[in-house]
């Protein structure tokens, strides 16, 4: 079995991408091949800053590394290095109905301030990763789950326009961590485009996720009960609470029973700042070596090329080229 997926370099990771994504990565592994990718080739849709991208993409996989993702048993790698990919993306954009990506709802929530090619198609780049190493499973949170659904619809008309060529790739959603949303709105889900206090790094000191969990707002009412329909901004702490600490909802709904929003925040900063901790204490280790995080990329790179060259090959035969 085969499992790709892959996060923006767009600055460090928060806890919206480990929870819903990363954590089960790193479950994953034993369950199959793995392909972790960096795509910063998605990532230069939305403007950005050239001299500090390579800073982000270090990051990036240092916040992989960190998280419990073994570079023994998966293939990290960066996108843009691998040229296959942006030559699947072509090929698949030959058979992509213009239709389908004007749906797409990243599009249209992204379109408004700055339309560009690059960001219509960037669900067929995404398709052409997931597709390039003929991937089974797709560990994402669900605001991929349209994406997934493209890829799957573009294997399914590559096959029998051609010859099959492609496994149905499936997407993996966590369900509790499917959605965390922002501190500061519980309408919108963390997102590093959010105000720096509507979200928590995994490099957070605790001194900071002290201050932002302060802030972080909170419904009326006294009681901590999970409510996401009338008490969405509560319902999203519980959560982040529960699926650091392990703990069912009802008990930290218990042991928070008559105890108002102070001591339960607490609580919550306490959890998430020992959650972190072990993630932090390896980022520190990997800070050092610079080097072998370079020497992991490339190893990536290496084994995930092989099977790039090949499928493209196949590909291009298929449809006549
Ligand atoms: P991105 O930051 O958009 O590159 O997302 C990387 C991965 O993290 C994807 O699998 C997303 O689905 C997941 N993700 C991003 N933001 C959140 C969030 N607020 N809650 C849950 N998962 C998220
Ligand atoms: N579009 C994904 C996101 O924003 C990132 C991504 C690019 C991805 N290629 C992928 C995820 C392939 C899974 C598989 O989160």
């Amino acid at each position: 079995m085969r499992i790709l997926s892959g996060v923006q370099p767009t600055g460090k990771l928060h806890i919206g991408n480990y929870l819903g994504a990363i954590k089960q990565w790193a479950d994953l592994q034993n369950q199959g091949e793995c392909f972790f990718l960096i795509v910063d080739l998605h990532a230069i849709t939305v403007p950005y800053k050239p001299e500090e991208m390579q800073k982000n993409i270090i990051n990036t996989a240092i916040d992989y590394l960190a998280s419990g993702i073994d570079s023994t048993k998966s293939n990290i790698f960066i996108q843009s290095k691998i040229k296959e990919h942006t030559e699947l993306a072509w090929l698949l954009e030959t058979i992509t109905p213009m239709g389908e990506l004007e749906r797409m709802t990243q599009y249209k929530e992204k379109s408004e301030k700055s339309p560009n090619a690059g960001i219509f198609s960037y669900p067929v780049l995404m398709a052409a990763d997931i597709l390039l190493y003929k991937t089974n499973v797709v560990p994402v949170g669900e605001d991929q789950t349209q994406h997934v659904e493209l890829a799957r619809k573009l294997a399914k008309k590559f096959n029998n326009q051609f010859q099959e060529t492609f496994p149905m790739p499936k997407a993996k959603i966590l369900k509790t961590g499917a959605r965390i949303m922002s501190l500061d709105d519980p309408s919108k889900k963390m997102s590093k485009t959010g105000s720096p206090q509507s979200y928590i790094c995994l490099s957070d000191p605790p001194k900071e996720i002290e201050k932002k969990i302060k802030k972080a707002t909170t419904d009326s009412g006294k009681e901590i009960r999970y409510e996401p329909k009338t008490k969405p901004a509560l319902a999203n702490l519980i959560n982040i609470y529960h699926l650091f600490s392990n703990k069912p909802i009802k008990e930290i709904e218990g042991q928070y029973k008559n105890k108002g929003y102070a001591e339960f925040k607490k609580g919550l900063t306490e959890t998430i700042i020992q959650g972190l901790k072990p993630i932090q204490e390896k980022r520190k280790e990997y800070e050092k070596d610079p080097e072998k995080i370079q020497k992991i990329l490339t190893q990536g790179k290496e084994k995930a090329e092989i099977i790039a060259r090949k499928t493209i090959r196949e590909a291009k035969t298929k449809m006549g080229l």
